[in-house]
Order: structure tokens, then sequence, then C-alpha cells
């Protein structure tokens, strides 16, 4: 018995050592590493970036080293970068992917987005029509995801797709995306059985749209994005098979789907937050001649006209700024390189932070405060650096969509400004949550009535009137 306790003590004594060892092991281990990597090493060209999309970001560990973090990434070491320096380097070492950039610049050339202005103002009006003639407040981010979804389905891709059908569609769609990014286990009812199906019908319905294209060209009065896609495989001697065409075309949608609705959201938020915003911007409308009378001055709107107007180009900027849509964009390390004082070794990820190097570029005043006129001319807090505001991201994969994107807000802006009044249906404002992209929790239920001129005229500058309604 007594021999059998002096067992159980030296083993659990034995034990403890082993652990303490262990410890020391690791800490000096650590230590060791930690010098190694913050040891004057030659800094190595970060030329061994390349543009390449991870998938969902599991946060599960996080140590902070300044404005380098590390986490994982599906069990990746994945770094997380913030801040303007940071941001270049890492975006500035990419290679180039030029064909790519080629065909894209085509789609979102200033003759293209020309020609798509009208039918992005059309796809609006309707919108906005149907928003007013509604009794009921409208759940404005789901509303702004069907309303950019039918933008990239009739504008971008020039489907002509029953208004039933495409209702039809878009049920199809956010049911894939949805499940998109869920756990790949191929089990009746799970989500990623779902998403699969999803997709199976989406490309169904998209490979009808897209043959009903191919054979029927007559009628057409400008070059959608589908077009010049399908143009610019022959002019490069390769004829696009149907899947490649099914494949750019989701990408497509993909890309414009939920970051534009995002925006599109927020925008109005901000409109609703800030009437003397609005009345700027009315005026702006009006000091153009674009507004008058409560309405759009018909053939007012060229492209040009709207490029021209900087309070509105501003208030874009920072309804981007502040609630930009997409949190930063991955990128995989193909060499070892130095970041901040430390080696960011050779196979990890890489996050670029943008929502984080906005909240603390330095470069902003009370960052935190939605203020247009900050870049505006005589403060344009922008101009210090490029990397310190980047909603569209960097380097060569910046975003493509880019300048179609900032006219589709602008066009919306325009015309909320123009034909509509607005109000908040809930008490208060709704709280904001990050994932997938940013949006109210509740989507932000409005009222929207129409603005026929009168209105127009009653809502003109006086402070009394500019209350929650707009
Ligand atoms: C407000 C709306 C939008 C925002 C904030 C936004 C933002 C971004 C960001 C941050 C990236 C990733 C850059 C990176 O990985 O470093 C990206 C990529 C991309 N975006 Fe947008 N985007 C918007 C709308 C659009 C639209 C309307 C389209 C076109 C239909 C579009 C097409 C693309 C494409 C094709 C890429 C991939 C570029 C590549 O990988 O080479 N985006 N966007």
């Amino acid at each position: 018995m007594l021999f059998a306790s002096f067992d159980l003590v030296s083993a659990l004594a034995t034990l403890a050592a082993c652990l303490v060892s262990l410890t020391l092991l690791l800490a000096v281990s650590q230590q060791l590493w930690q010098l190694r990597w913050a040891g004057g090493r030659k800094a190595p060209t970060p030329a061994g970036l390349r543009g390449e999309r991870g998938s969902c970001f599991q946060s599960s560990r996080r140590e902070k080293y300044g404005n380098v973090f590390k986490t994982h990434l599906l069990g990746r070491p994945l770094v997380r970068v913030t801040g303007a320096e940071n941001v270049r380097k890492i975006l500035m070492g990419e290679h180039h992917l030029v064909t790519r950039e080629w065909v894209f610049s085509k789609i979102f050339s200033h003759e293209a987005l020309e020609s798509y202005l009208p039918k992005i103002q059309l796809v609006i009006k309707d919108t906005l029509r149907a928003w007013s003639s509604d009794p009921e407040p409208i759940n404005v981010y789901h509303e702004a995801q069907k309303l950019t979804f039918r933008m990239a389905i009739r504008v971008l891709l020039g489907f002509r797709i029953p208004d039933e059908e495409l209702g039809r569609l878009f049920e199809v769609y956010q049911q894939f995306v949805e499940n998109v990014f869920s756990l790949p286990v191929d089990l009746p009812f799970s989500g990623y059985r779902r998403g699969i199906r999803a997709r199976e019908t989406l490309q169904k319905g998209l490979e009808k749209a897209i043959q009903e294209k191919l054979q029927n060209t007559q009628g057409k009065d400008y070059a959608d994005a589908l077009d010049i896609l399908i143009e610019s495989g022959k002019e490069h001697g390769k004829e696009l098979t149907m899947q490649e065409l099914k494949d750019g075309t989701l990408e497509l949608i993909f890309a414009a789907y939920a970051t534009t609705a995002s925006a599109s959201t927020s925008l109005i938020m901000q409109l609703l937050k800030h009437p003397r915003v609005l009345e700027k911007l009315r005026e702006e409308l009006r000091s153009k001649g674009i507004l008058h009378n409560g309405c759009i001055c018909e053939g007012s709107l060229r492209l040009d006209t709207i490029n021209g107007l900087q309070y509105l180009d501003c208030v874009i900027k920072e309804v981007l700024r502040l609630f930009t849509p997409i949190s930063g964009g991955y990128r995989t390390v193909l060499q070892t390189f130095e970041l901040d004082g430390f080696q960011i070794p050779k196979g990890w990820s890489v996050m670029y932070s943008i929502r984080d190097t906005h909240d603390t570029a330095p470069v902003f005043k009370d960052v935190d405060v939605f203020d247009p006129d900050r870049f505006g001319q005589g403060r344009s807090e922008d101009k210090d650096g490029r990397f310190h505001y980047l909603p569209f991201g960097g380097g060569v994969r910046t975003c493509l969509g880019k300048h179609l994107a900032k006219l589709f807000l602008k066009a919306l802006a325009i015309e909320l400004a123009s034909t509509s009044r607005f109000e908040l249906a809930t008490r208060t404002f709704p709280k904001i949550t990050l994932v997938p992209v940013v949006h109210p929790v509740d989507g932000l239920k409005v009222k929207f009535f129409g603005l026929d001129s009168n209105q127009n005229e009653i809502l003109t500058g006086t402070d009394a009137m500019l209350g929650a309604t707009v």
C-alpha cells in the first residue's frame, strides 16, 4: 500500500517535471523563433505574392504583432494585415494577369458604361416605383439584393427574362449564395446538397438564357458584358464553351450582387440619417439643371454629367469608407518576405484588411463620423496616399467592376433624391452586422412614397421639414 502511494507520488512528480521542461522548451523555442523573425535580416522584395482567393475565414486563434495578426484559414496560417504601408506592400507585389484585365477593361470601359446607363436608370426607376406603390414598408437590404441581381441579369448580361422567371431565378440564386460556403458534407437536407442543387438549377436557367441570346441577336442597341466576353474570345481565336460562358456569367453576378446591394442599403440608411446631406444633394442636382420641379430633366443624365457631380461623388465615397462592404482580400504567399519586422513564410495566406485600414487611417479626421465633405475640395482627406482608402481593394486584383458599381450607386442616389420621399418604419435605426457583407440586422425597414413636383417644392430648404422623413 505504502509502495503503491510512493509509486503514484513519483509518477506525478515525473509528470510535473516533464510538463515544466516542456513548457520551458516551448517558451525558449518561441522566443528564438520570434528573435529569428525580428532579427535584422535583409527584407526580401514582396514579389512573391499572387492574387489567389481563399474561402471562408476561420478566426480561431489570433496573435497580435502590431499591424500584423496571425490566425488560421482552414488549418493554414493566415496573416491579417492592416495599415496603408503594409497593405501597399502586399498589393504592389502581385503578378500581372494581363489577358483577364484586358477583357474586363472592355466590359467596364467608358463607352460600355455610357451604353449601360439608360438601362441602369430604367431598372432603378421601375424598382423605386414598385417600392413606392407598396402600402407596407419594404426590407431595403432584401430588395436591394433583388435590384442588383436584376441589374446584373438585364444590363450586364442582356438577358430578356420575363419578371416572373427572373423572380424564380433570384430565389434559386439566393439559395446558392446562402450555401456556397457550407461544409462539403453531401448528406440529404445538408446545406452543401442544397447549394449543389441550386447551382445546377441556376446553370440550367443561365444556359437557356445564353442560348436564347446567341440565337436572337436582332434589335440590340448596345453590347452588354456577355457580348463583349463572347467577342473577345473570338478575337483571341478561342470560342468560349457553354461551360465557360456559364462560369463567367455566374462570376460576374456573384461579384456584383452582395457588394452593391450592401452599399445601396448603406446609402439609403445614411440619406435617412442625414437629411441635410440629401438636401445638399438635391441642391447640386438643381444647380446642374438635372432636377427641376421634382423631375429629372429629359436627357440630362449622361455619364460625363454624373461624373461631374462633385458632392454626389463625396457622398458615395463616404458611404464606401464608413460601410465598406468587403472586409478585405486574400493572397497566398509564394515567396517568404518581411512585413512590419516579421517574416511571412511561403505557403501562408495573407488577408489585407480594408475595414481596419479605413478605421485606423490617420488621414481621416473624426473617423467614425459620416462626413462626405471630408472628400470635398479644400479637405480631400484621401489625397495623402492611396492605400488609406481602398473600398475596391488594390493592386492587379482590384475590383474590376468599380466604375460600374459607383455609377449604379450614383444613379440610385440621383433617382432617390429626385423622385422619392422615404421614411424609417422602425422607431430606431437598426444595428449593423459585418457578415457576410455589411448590412443592417433587420434589413432596414423603410416606407417609400412617390415624390411629385408639388411635394418636392414643399420639402425644399427649411430645417423644420428635415426630420426622419426625407
Ligand atoms: C460597391 C460595390 C463593390 C465593392 C465594394 C467591390 C469590392 C471588391 C473588392 C474589395 C474586390 C477584391 C479585391 C481583392 O481581392 O483584392 C473585388 C473584386 C472583384 N469585383 Fe468588385 N466590388 C463591388 C462591385 C462589383 C461589381 C458591380 C462588379 C461587376 C459586375 C465587380 C466585379 C469584381 C470582379 C470581377 C472582381 C475580381 C477581380 C479579380 O479577382 O481579378 N465588383 N471587388
